[in-house]
């Protein structure tokens, strides 16, 4: 009897281990890729020879050694062989710059379609890391604009301009005027030689956009409401615009609009002055007079009497409304 119930359990031991296997052997064939893929496959021996090329050292040391102990220990024992080929295959294959397209299309379009010379740049060239594996996926500008090489090229916070995947659509925001100067230093000269209020603005209120500028209605009102933006220019110059020099053609309204007394004498004179310009007789910048015999002979009436009577306006009046 006992020998008998011996038999019997000994045959339902070795049933269950036949099952036992058969499960082992189901189970390793069919699911074990998605759970067991990780770990082991990545950081054993060969895949350690692929990976190294990019971002190897880093990378290496630690994961290998932390993986193996516990979870190579687990699986290693039977099926080993089987599992580990396929999952090195398919982790490894390093990223190509057509693969980011998948995942990161709109930075592919963006450069693309606005890039300019970050055209003809690779992703990987300027990302040489990927996360979660590389901790430093964002490139620095100096990697290929190197400080040396022009003043421009050491001002921080390149972003602030710069956007890399359109580096040259820029929209300036609160910027420093200093980063302007490093490529426009003739202007912050003028400013400080030519000293006024304008050299206290940042350069980026007057330009918003590169190349591009504010007129000059937007901020005052004109002297005259006929006045355009080429011609405040006409008088002023935009960095430094306390010193009014004139242009040439200015018509003499613009000079009436605030000396109207002035403009109202010359325009209703009878005399040849009333067909000049103001300008003619007040050149090149404001303030400035010509005298009579800038344009006359000083000795016209004779030696004698100009002797006597030595100002030309004690006979003659007024320059802009001469004696009739
Ligand atoms: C399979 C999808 C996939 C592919 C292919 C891929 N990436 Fe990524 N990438 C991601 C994911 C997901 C993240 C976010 C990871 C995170 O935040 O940890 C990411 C993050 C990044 C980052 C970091 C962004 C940040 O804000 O730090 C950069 C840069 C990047 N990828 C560039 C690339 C480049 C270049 C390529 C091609 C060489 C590429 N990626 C291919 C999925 C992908
Ligand atoms: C000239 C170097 C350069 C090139 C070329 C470049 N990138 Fe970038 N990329 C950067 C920098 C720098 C940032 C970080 C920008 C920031 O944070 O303002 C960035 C950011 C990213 C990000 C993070 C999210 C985002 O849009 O800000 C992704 C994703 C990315 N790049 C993918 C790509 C892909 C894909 C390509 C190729 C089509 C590519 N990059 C080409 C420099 C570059
Ligand atoms: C991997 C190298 C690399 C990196 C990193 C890089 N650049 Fe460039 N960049 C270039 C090259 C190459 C050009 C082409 C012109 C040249 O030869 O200088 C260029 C051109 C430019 C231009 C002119 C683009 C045009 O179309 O005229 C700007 C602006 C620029 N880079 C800004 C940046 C900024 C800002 C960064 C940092 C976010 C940066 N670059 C990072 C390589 C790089
Ligand atoms: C204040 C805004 C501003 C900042 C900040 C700025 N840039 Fe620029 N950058 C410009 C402007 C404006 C241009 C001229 C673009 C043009 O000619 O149309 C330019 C042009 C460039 C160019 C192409 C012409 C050249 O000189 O080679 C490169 C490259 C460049 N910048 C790199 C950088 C780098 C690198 C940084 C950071 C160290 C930086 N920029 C910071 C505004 C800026
Ligand atoms: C990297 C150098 C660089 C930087 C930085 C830069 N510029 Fe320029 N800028 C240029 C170049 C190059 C031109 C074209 C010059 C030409 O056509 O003679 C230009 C042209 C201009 C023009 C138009 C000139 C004209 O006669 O049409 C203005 C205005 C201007 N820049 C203002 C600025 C301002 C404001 C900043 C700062 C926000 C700035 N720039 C930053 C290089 C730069
Ligand atoms: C972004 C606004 C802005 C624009 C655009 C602007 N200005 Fe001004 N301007 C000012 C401010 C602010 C002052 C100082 C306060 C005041 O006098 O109104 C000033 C002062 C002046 C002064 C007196 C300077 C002094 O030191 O006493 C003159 C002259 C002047 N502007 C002329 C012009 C001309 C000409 C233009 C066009 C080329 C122009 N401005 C465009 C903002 C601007
Ligand atoms: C008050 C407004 C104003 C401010 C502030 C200003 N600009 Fe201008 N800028 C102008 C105007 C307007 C023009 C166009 C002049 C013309 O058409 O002759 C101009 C022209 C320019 C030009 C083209 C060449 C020239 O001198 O005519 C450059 C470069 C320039 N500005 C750079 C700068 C820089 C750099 C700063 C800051 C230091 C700055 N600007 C501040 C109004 C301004
Ligand atoms: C015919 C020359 C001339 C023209 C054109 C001209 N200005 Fe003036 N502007 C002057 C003179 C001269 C002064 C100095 C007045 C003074 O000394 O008080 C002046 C002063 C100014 C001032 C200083 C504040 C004030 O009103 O006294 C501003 C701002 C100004 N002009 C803006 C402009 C603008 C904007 C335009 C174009 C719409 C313009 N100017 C066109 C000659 C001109
Ligand atoms: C924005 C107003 C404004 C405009 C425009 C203007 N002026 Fe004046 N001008 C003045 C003011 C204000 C004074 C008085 C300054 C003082 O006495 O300190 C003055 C003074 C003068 C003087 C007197 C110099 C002296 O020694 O007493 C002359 C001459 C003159 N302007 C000529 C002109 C001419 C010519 C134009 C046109 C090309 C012109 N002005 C345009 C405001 C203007
Ligand atoms: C034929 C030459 C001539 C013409 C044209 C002329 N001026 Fe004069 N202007 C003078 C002379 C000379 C003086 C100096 C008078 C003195 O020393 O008492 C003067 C003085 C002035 C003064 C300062 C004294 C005052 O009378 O207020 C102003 C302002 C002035 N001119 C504005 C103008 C304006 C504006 C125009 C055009 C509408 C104009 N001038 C056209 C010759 C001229
Ligand atoms: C920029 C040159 C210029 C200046 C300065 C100038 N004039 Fe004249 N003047 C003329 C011209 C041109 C005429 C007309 C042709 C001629 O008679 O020579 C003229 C004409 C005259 C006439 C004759 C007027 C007529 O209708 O018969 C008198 C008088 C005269 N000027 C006096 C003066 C006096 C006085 C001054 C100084 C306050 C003066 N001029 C300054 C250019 C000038
Ligand atoms: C003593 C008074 C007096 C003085 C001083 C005087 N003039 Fe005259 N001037 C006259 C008279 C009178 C006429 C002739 C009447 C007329 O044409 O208005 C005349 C005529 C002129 C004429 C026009 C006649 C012509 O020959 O074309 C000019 C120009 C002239 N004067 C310029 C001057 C100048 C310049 C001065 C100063 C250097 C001056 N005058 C000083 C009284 C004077």
């Amino acid at each position: 009897m006992e020998k008998k119930n011996y038999i019997i359990t000994l045959g339902f031991i070795i049933v269950l281990v036949f099952f036992g296997i058969w499960f082992l052997a189901i189970i390793q064939t069919t699911p074990s890729e998605e759970i067991h893929i990780k770990p082991v496959a990545k950081h054993k021996p060969e895949p350690a020879a692929k990976v190294e090329p990019e971002p190897a050292a880093k990378v290496e040391p630690e994961p290998a050694a932390k993986v193996e102990p516990e979870s190579a220990a687990k699986v290693e024992p039977e099926p080993a062989a089987k599992v580990e080929v396929k999952p090195a295959v398919f982790d490894i294959v390093p990223l190509e710059d057509q693969d980011c397209a998948k995942c990161h299309p709109y930075a592919v379009k963006d450069i693309n379609e606005r890039g300019g010379l970050h055209q003809s740049i690779g992703c990987s060239e300027c990302h040489l890391e990927h996360p979660p594996l590389g901790k430093d996926p964002i490139p620095t500008c100096e990697m290929c604009h190197d400080p040396g090489e022009a003043a421009h090229y050491n001002i921080k916070n390149c972003n602030a301009c710069h956007y890399p995947h359109y580096p040259t659509e820029m929209k300036f925001g609160e910027i420093n005027s200093a980063a302007c100067l490093s490529c426009h230093p003739d202007q912050g000269k003028e400013m400080e030689a030519k000293p006024s209020e304008h050299a206290g603005l940042n350069c980026t209120e007057c330009h918003m956009v590169h190349r591009e500028w504010a007129e000059c209605a937007d901020c005052h009102t004109p002297h005259a409401d006929e006045m355009t933006h080429a011609d405040c220019l006409a008088c002023h110059k935009p960095h430094s615009p306390k010193a009014v020099n004139y242009a040439e053609g200015i018509p003499n309204n613009y000079c009436a609009c605030c000396h109207e007394d002035v403009g109202t004498a010359l325009a209703s004179s009878k005399k040849a002055h009333s067909e000049m310009g103001c300008i003619e007789c007040h050149e090149s910048k404001h303030m400035a007079v010509t005298q009579c015999d800038g344009c006359h002979d000083a000795d016209l009436h004779g030696a004698s009497m100009h002797e006597r009577y030595p100002l030309c306006l004690d006979c003659h009046n007024n320059p802009h409304a001469l004696a009739e």
